[in-house]
């Protein structure tokens, strides 16, 4: 562990405050506490019972087959089908009438309801007109679009014909999009004109525009572009290729039969950033992804279909949005809010204002998000009912107690539970977290592994540390909602997550832990070159090369520094050519913010750099590999760490001499 992490665990080890399940939520939690000696006892059993919520064909005849690690197969034999489960199979049971979506666009009185009928009627036109438009079952189809009904129709009409969807998140840029379209072979994107942010019409069609000039200049075809109007916007329109959603949806049966696939059939690739460049296309399969997802959508969430009103707040972009705001939901039946804007927009309270006005029990929202909200100030939620509430839920870093606190008081009225849920785009369902209806909750803990699945902290030898250590987080056992592999890419799946504790057979999730004195769990960031900003993944590699395709930059690094509201913020040092400047000029601003401005549209606006600090040289180990830390301590205002490792120790004075920075405020 880092001296930095050691510090986090000496400041955590003074959390002592408990909070215990209300005493009428335990009483009638979905989850009670035998759950954890059930799956101890029998763990695939339990995984059994798990499967039997879901609808199957055929029923599997064998639970796992490991015979062949690290490529697990779940449920085989059995098969299913995604959009079944997560639409007709509720209308065959008579819920036909139940609203599945809630769904609120971020202009004012832009709202409409969907029924499960209703969705059950677009997901068949949207899989009748995909299938017009040529996709076979195997297909793989990118979704860019803003949060709006029809993206979630899209995603259950893929699934429907057993065509993979790779959601790319719409504030990624065209390359971004090109990178991702090229590398699963996507030859359909379904898109919009745009969506509405912060109050205007933001355009997403140019990017589909550009992604597929660029990857046609790369020998690739997208062959069509399915476009759902929006914002009205102008777009550019090409005859041959571009079909507006209403044209061609609109008109088509709602009927249409589902074929049933086999349980391991591949049902989406989601792109994530790893320690390099290439993002990584995490591919996730039908049976056992959605066995979890509805285990635990209704176990950690204590999912009651007939009242309760759930909002999980993120975008569809990314694994969220797809276990907890598509999957796991539908799957269970349960009516949803989905809302298109930012938080802000036209006020402040807008999220409350929805809470509010559709009676929200369970929320489901990133530590970001609560750090926003508890700048802006406690009035503002004060002004709405939020009494409705009765669970809190907090994913994608580390939340601090202050927030955690902040959460359950202004937020539940200290009275709801927080379930702090560690999990990943690879584990596709939550892995760690308090049971809400059982576990007394330590702020800043998630705690320990959900019943069913096996998580454990080891030295770098793989072996379990004794409670008060920390150590590397790992998954000893497979568990259903798994990633099966990278797209395209065995070896590099191998290599990153079980390579590195190949003798034992775990899954080694590149997260740093704690076990406290009770054995619950903390976790403590990253161990590899992979950032945190706003419960999202971006990779330290992918946005250095971004800076260093600027034809003023020869070298970049960048390091994730600690940032009050976004958890960690994006800090660049850039060695500019010798071109760029006349001899003594000093990087103007105007050109720190051309680099700021270069990696957005290289990336999209959550990669763009926080800081790009300019200097003469960067610190490298005698062996050439960037020394991070040391930038981390010049990028957090600490004393620089331990140099002896440099190959030139007076660099870290020259960087303290030569820095000219830029911050943004923006
Ligand atoms: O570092 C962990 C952090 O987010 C990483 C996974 O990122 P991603 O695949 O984008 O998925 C985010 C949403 C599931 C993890 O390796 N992380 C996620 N949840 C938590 C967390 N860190 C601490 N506590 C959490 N609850």
């Amino acid at each position: 562990m880092s001296d930095e992490s050691s510090g986090t665990l000496a400041n955590l080890a003074h959390e002592e405050r408990r909070f215990e399940p209300p005493k009428e939520f335990a009483e009638h939690a979905n989850l009670k506490a035998d759950a954890y000696d059930e799956a101890e006892k029998d763990r695939l059993g339990f995984w059994e019972k798990q499967a039997d919520r879901l609808d199957w064909d055929t029923r599997w005849d064998r639970v796992l087959d490991w015979d062949d690690p690290p490529f697990a197969k779940w449920f085989v034999g059995g098969r299913i089908n995604a959009a079944w489960n997560c639409v007709d199979r509720h209308v065959e049971n008579g819920a036909g009438d139940k609203v599945a979506f809630h769904w609120v666009g971020e202009p004012e009185d832009d709202k409409r309801d969907l029924t499960y009928s209703d969705l059950k009627d677009e997901v068949s036109k949207a899989a009748n007109a995909l299938v017009e438009l040529g996709v076979q079952t195997g297909d793989r189809v990118a979704i860019y679009m803003p949060m709006i009904p029809e993206t979630a129709i899209a995603m259950l009409a893929c699934a429907r014909l057993g065509a993979p969807h790779t959601v790319v998140f719409g504030g990624f840029s065209s390359d971004a999009l090109a990178n991702r379209v090229e590398d699963c072979d996507a030859k359909v994107i379904i898109t919009a004109d745009g969506g509405y942010r912060r109050g205007a019409p933001s355009a997403l069609k140019p990017s589909v525009d550009e992604a597929c000039d660029k990857v046609a200049e790369r020998g690739h075809e997208v062959r069509k572009v399915l476009v759902v109007r929006r914002t009205s916007q102008e777009v550019e329109w090409n005859d041959d290729r571009d079909v507006w959603w209403h044209d061609l949806v609109d008109s088509q049966s709602t009927e249409h039969e589902c074929e049933f696939f086999d349980s391991e059939h591949p049902l989406y690739v989601l792109y994530t950033s790893g320690t390099t460049g290439k993002p990584k296309g995490i591919l996730h399969t039908t049976g056992g992804y959605l066995v979890g997802c509805a285990y635990t959508h209704w176990g950690i969430f204590d999912l009651k279909r007939e009242t309760d009103v759930y909002w999980c707040t993120a975008d569809v972009g990314w694994v969220t949005g797809h276990s907890y705001g598509v999957y796991g939901p539908l799957a269970n039946g349960a009516t949803s809010v989905m809302y298109e804007g930012t938080p802000d927009t036209p006020h402040k309270g807008r999220w409350w204002e929805i809470c509010e006005q559709y009676g929200v029990t369970i929320l489901y929202t990133a530590p970001t998000a609560i750090r926003t909200f508890m700048k802006w100030g406690d009035d503002i939620p004060a002004k709405h009912d939020l009494s409705k509430l009765r669970l809190l839920g907090s994913v994608g870093e580390s939340i601090n107690p202050e927030a955690y606190i902040w959460y359950r008081k202004t937020i539940g009225g200290d009275r709801t539970p927080v379930v702090d849920t560690w999990w990943q785009t690879e584990t596709g369902s939550i892995m760690i977290s308090p049971l809400p209806g059982v576990t007394a909750a330590k702020p800043g803990s998630a705690m320990k592994s959900i019943p069913g699945v096996v998580v454990d902290v080891v030295t770098d030898e793989g072996e379990s540390v004794p409670n008060g250590s920390g150590g590397f987080l790992v998954v000893k056992e497979p568990w259903p909602a798994m990633l099966r592999t990278l797209w395209g890419d065995d070896e590099r799946f191998k290599e990153t997550y079980w390579s590195r504790f190949e003798k034992q057979g775990f899954y080694f999730a590149g997260d740093g832990a704690k076990k406290d004195d009770d054995g619950d769990i903390w976790l403590l960031g990253r161990v590899d070159d992979v950032m945190n900003v706003s419960g999202h993944r971006l990779s330290t590699t992918e946005i250095e090369s971004a800076l260093v395709s600027h034809p003023k930059v020869a070298e970049a690094a960048v390091v994730g520094a600690a940032d009050e509201t976004t958890g960690q913020a994006v800090c660049a040092f850039v060695i500019l050519r010798e071109s760029a400047l006349e001899e003594g000029e000093e990087a103007p601003d105007s050109l720190i913010q051309e680099l700021r401005q270069h990696v957005q549209k290289e990336i999209g606006a959550i990669a763009k750099p926080r800081q790009i600090m300019v200097v003469p040289e960067l610190p490298k180990t005698r062996s050439g590999k960037i020394m991070r830390r040391l930038l981390k301590d010049v990028a957090e205002n600490r004393e620089v760490g331990d140099v002896t490792t440099l190959a030139d120790s007076t660099v870290m004075d020259l960087i303290g001499k030569g820095m000219s920075s830029s911050k943004d405020d923006a």
